[in-house]
């Protein structure tokens, strides 16, 4: 395999949002890695447009990518108000290189983002990769539900 690198942006991830840059701040076109890296590998998170990807940027408090040469092979995201509440969001890995341990670094390195470092509580959701989760260190929340409702315009066009 060659060399893999982990990305951690800017907050609203600016380099990757505004010029699609990849490792070492080059240009990779990485908007829409980004959007073929999701509509191929999260069930959740398909045909999102470029635009709304470049919002969903710009809202995230940390953003991590993972890139093998130009293409994008994993990233997560963390949106938080930096004290009490974080929440992880569009976790994934190519599945080609899924069982590889680097799932485990993409949320490590979410975990580790210094915006997180003094938040008291990070949450996620997840449908299928519990399993996953429990072993990168997360508990089951006894005594909680996830509820939701749908937004009145969820989409930014
Ligand atoms: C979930 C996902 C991100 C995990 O990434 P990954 O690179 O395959 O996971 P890792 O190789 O880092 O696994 C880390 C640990 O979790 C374990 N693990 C991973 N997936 C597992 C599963 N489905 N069941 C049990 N254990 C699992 C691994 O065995 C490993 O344990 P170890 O360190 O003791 O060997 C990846 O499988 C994925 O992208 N899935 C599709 C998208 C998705 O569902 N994302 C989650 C959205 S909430």
């Amino acid at each position: 395999m060659t060399s893999i690198r982990l990305i951690k942006h800017a907050p609203g991830a600016p380099g990757l949002r505004i010029f699609g840059l990849g490792p070492q701040m080059q240009p990779a076109k990485g908007i829409l890695k980004l959007k073929e890296l999701l509509d191929k590998h999260a069930f959740w998170a398909k045909d999102r447009s470029p635009k709304e990807l470049r919002h969903l940027l710009a809202q995230s408090t940390v953003v991590i990518s993972l890139w093998s040469d130009k293409r994008m092979i994993g990233f997560g995201r963390a949106t938080s108000d930096g004290l009490y509440r974080a929440v992880l969001w569009d976790i994934v890995v190519a599945r080609d290189l899924q069982g590889l341990g680097l799932g485990r670094k993409v949320v490590d390195a979410l975990l580790s983002a210094h915006a997180l470092k003094k938040v008291e509580k990070i949450y996620l959701m997840t449908t299928y990769s519990t399993e996953f989760y429990l072993e990168v260190g997360f508990k089951k929340i006894q005594g909680q539900q996830v509820l939701v409702t749908n937004g009145n315009e969820y989409r930014t066009s």
